[in-house]
């Protein structure tokens, strides 16, 4: 009898029993990828695999709040998107900016589900051992912009990792990591240099007493809009410092390449 008993309760303690934590505040464990909930689905609170989430209740007020939101949907919906909570299930990648309401109610789009990195080669820029650089197309006129300061400080800029897929999934969802990395959004590069004076790595970039390269990464430093790894610590790093100079930009590339990138 205490057997039985044991076994009872531990089996629906694992499963009727979980969804309390989203019934008990008004919400409907349900199946993500079938329903669009207004107020948004919360993780963690319902029994079953991944895609069973909580939706949360949503009253009148929140009901006519979804309606006037709508209102300025047009940007999205010309876009050939959906505006949803970006908590919603979305077969494409979310975008900032196009829809009305608070931040989290976003563009869903599924238009494009190809990867838009580009393959990025130059004079004075390639791949290391025939990597092959992906980068977004905003960072292609930085990167042509070292391919002249390489050129004219007489070094060839050997990339070793450029676009870099890294999805951390919560609750079936992926979610961008804290790092905010650039290399997430195809912004940034680590690289090593060929130069007349040897090759120069990252011990070498950082002493910065190979002349060639030191008058590559004083270029860097000097342009505003890049930003060289040196002063954090990661003197291989380049980036256009996209996550701090426009968040939004970042995020909305983030779900783009990370979703459609390999
Ligand atoms: C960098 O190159 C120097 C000189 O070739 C070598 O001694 C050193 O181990 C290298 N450092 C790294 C981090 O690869
Ligand atoms: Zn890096």
């Amino acid at each position: 009898m205490k057997l039985s008993l044991a076994l009872f309760s531990s089996v629906f303690c694992d499963t009727l029993p979980y969804d309390t934590q989203c019934t008990s505040i008004g919400g409907t464990c349900t199946d993500y990828r079938y329903l669009t909930c207004i107020a948004g689905y919360a993780t963690g609170k319902c029994n079953g695999d991944n895609n069973r989430k909580c939706c949360l209740p949503c009253d009148t007020s929140c009901q006519l709040k979804e309606e006037s939101d709508s209102l300025n949907d047009g940007k999205c919906t010309s876009a050939g998107g959906e505006c949803k909570h970006n908590t919603n299930y979305c077969n494409g990648y979310y975008s900032s900016g196009l829809c009305g309401g608070g931040s989290a109610r976003q563009c869903c789009k599924t238009g494009s589900t190809n990867c838009e990195l580009l393959t990025y080669s130059n004079t004075w820029v390639k791949g290391y051992n025939g990597l092959t650089v992906k980068i977004d197309q905003g960072f292609k006129s930085a990167m042509d912009t070292m391919n002249n300061y390489a050129g004219q400080c007489g070094v060839t800029v050997y990339v070793t990792h450029a676009f870099r897929k890294e999805g951390q999934e919560i609750g079936g969802t992926v979610v961008p990591p804290a790092s905010h990395s650039n290399h997430l959004t195809g912004h940034a590069i680590d690289m090593n240099l060929d130069t007349p004076r040897g090759w120069c790595n990252s011990s070498c970039l950082a002493a910065e007493s190979n002349t060639n390269a030191k008058c590559f990464t004083d270029k860097i430093i000097a342009n505003a809009g890049l930003r060289w790894g040196q002063s954090f610590n990661d003197p291989v790093h380049i980036d256009d410092n996209l996550w701090y100079s426009n968040s939004n930009t970042w995020t909305d590339l983030y779900y783009k390449h990370q979703n459609s990138c390999s």
